[in-house]
């Protein structure tokens, strides 16, 4: 029998759709508490702090000067030697701790690692360094992110070491900008040569994080905020949030963010199959010194749309640390560097709800086909008219509106005073989707749902007659 959790998604189970076991817990972060120290000079994010061992190796930022590295290379095996060039920051990167250790080990002194590289964004300050790819990134996909990193990051060269060298992982590797590739295990003369060769292909980079950073470059324009609220549990927000949101980062040009603002309950990180190592409450501890830089290296893309996404707190108790001021800062950052961002919400009035609320560009009131749900959106209206809300930038979105539940469309709109401006159909596809962690405009993108979640969209960014991945505004 066919089942949700062994299809073509690749999901095994239930399991596989919840936040990971392994993944850091807020104000943990899994990272060293009370390391705090900088890698390599730049700021780093509460939480972002790399591996303790590293930290105790790495000698103070400052120290490297910038440009070309010095070509003499520590003799391999020498006591307390690296195999790097002196002056050179090397950086293991690979998932699995026990790959890095093992690198590490072999690398010597003055390496710091991390899981992931996008952990890696906070602590760059303009030095070269050389990346050295663990061989768990040729199998889970991170040679995506390191190609992105890459092409925006001059002072950076990668070596990768995998266990199996085949043409197309060789291919897949130069494409992404990989400067190398050895067999794992390398020996010590390959590995101290391979950092001399790419070490001397790195320059420094200007130490202007914003200015250096094509992907993160301000145009002076902001980003239209969209809010999707209801006054009803389970109307349909977060479906609605997320694909509207996968629409948009994949007509635009400028990232899209989707920020996940139901802080005891939000669930858009399951819905799109993400593990995050960050979450919004990493954002609310890095406050004092949030910039576009910081705020996008906690960011988790959703590698299918690349659409960017700030999940909620892992731990229901954090939401009570995260009020509307905080909130608020953090969507005015995303606004610098994204071209939207779709806030999804709780199913009630809060002080960060009603925030949202008021920055927004536009408000999605998200309303199911029942009467319980037209009562509570009937009140949800009030409450917001009483609060002075622009009632124009309130747009109403019946969701399920062609079940057959003997409530029609002229009925509630007439009831609500309101008339609709998207119609979502019920459909079996949208559990499906949730269910697998897949956004239904990509697992059923024909069906009448997607095609009227696509027809949303339109409202923001409408498809140009070229159909290109182009920026519009409505
Ligand atoms: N158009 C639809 N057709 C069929 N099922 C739908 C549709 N929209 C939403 N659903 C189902 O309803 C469930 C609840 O949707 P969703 O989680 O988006 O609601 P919500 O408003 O975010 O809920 P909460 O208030 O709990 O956050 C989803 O798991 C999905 O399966
Ligand atoms: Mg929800």
């Amino acid at each position: 029998m066919s089942s949700f959790f062994t299809d073509d998604a690749g999901v095994g189970g239930i399991e596989d759709l919840m936040p990971r076991a392994d993944a850091p817990v807020d104000g943990g972060s899994g990272a060293p508490v009370g390391a705090g120290g900088v890698l390599f000079g730049g700021t780093p994010p509460a939480g972002a702090v790399p591996d303790a061992g590293a930290l105790a190796g790495t000698p103070p930022v400052g120290s490297v000067p910038p440009g070309p590295a010095p070509e003499s290379a520590v003799p391999a095996g020498s006591p307390g030697g690296s195999l790097a060039p002196s002056g050179v920051n090397i950086v293991v990167i690979d998932p699995d701790p026990a790959a890095r250790s093992r690198l590490k080990v072999q690398l010597g002194d003055r390496v710091a690692d991390f899981g992931v590289v996008d952990e890696l964004l906070p602590y760059l300050n303009g030095e070269p360094v050389v990346l050295i790819l663990g061989p768990s990134c040729a199998r889970d996909g991170s040679l995506a992110a390191v190609e992105r990193l890459l092409q925006v990051r001059r002072e950076l060269g990668a070596i990768l070491v995998t266990e199996e060298l085949t043409t197309a992982l060789l291919q897949q590797a130069l494409r992404a900008g990989v400067k190398d590739v050895l067999a794992a295990p390398p020996d010590d003369a390959q590995l101290a040569e391979a950092i001399r060769r790419v070490t001397q292909t790195l320059t420094a980079a200007p130490v202007t994080p914003m200015a250096a950073d094509p992907v993160l470059e301000a145009d002076g324009e902001l980003a239209h905020v969209v809010t999707v609220f209801s006054t009803k549990g389970g109307a349909g927000k977060s479906v609605i949030a997320a694909n509207l949101a996968v629409v948009l980062a994949e007509r635009s040009e400028k990232p899209v963010c989707l920020v996940d603002a139901d802080l005891q309950f939000g669930d858009i990180a399951v819905m799109l199959k993400l593990s995050p190592q960050h979450t919004i409450v990493d954002a609310v501890s890095s406050l004092d010194r949030l910039d576009p830089s910081l705020l996008h290296s906690l960011l988790i893309t959703h590698e299918p749309s690349g659409l960017l996404v700030l999940p909620a707190p892992l731990e229901p108790a954090f939401a009570d640390q995260i009020g509307a001021a905080e909130m608020v800062q953090i969507i005015e950052v995303l606004r610098r560097f994204c071209s939207f961002v779709v806030v999804d919400t709780p199913a009630y009035f809060n002080d960060v709800v009603l925030g949202m609320i008021e920055i927004s560009d536009d408000v999605l009131l998200v309303a199911g086909m029942d009467i319980p749900n037209i009562k509570n959106v009937k009140i949800g209206l009030q409450t917001l008219r009483l609060l002075n809300t622009q009632m124009e930038k309130l747009h109403l979105v019946l969701n399920r509106a062609n079940s057959k539940v003997k409530l029609d469309v002229s009925e509630v709109e007439r009831t609500l005073q309101v008339s609709a401006d998207a119609l979502i159909p019920s459909d079996i596809v949208v559990p499906q989707a949730v269910n697998r962690g897949v956004p239904v405009v990509h697992s059923a993108a024909r069906s009448g749902v997607a095609k009227a979640l696509q027809g949303l969209a339109d409202m923001f960014a409408p498809v140009g007659a070229e159909g290109g991945k182009k920026k519009k505004r409505k």
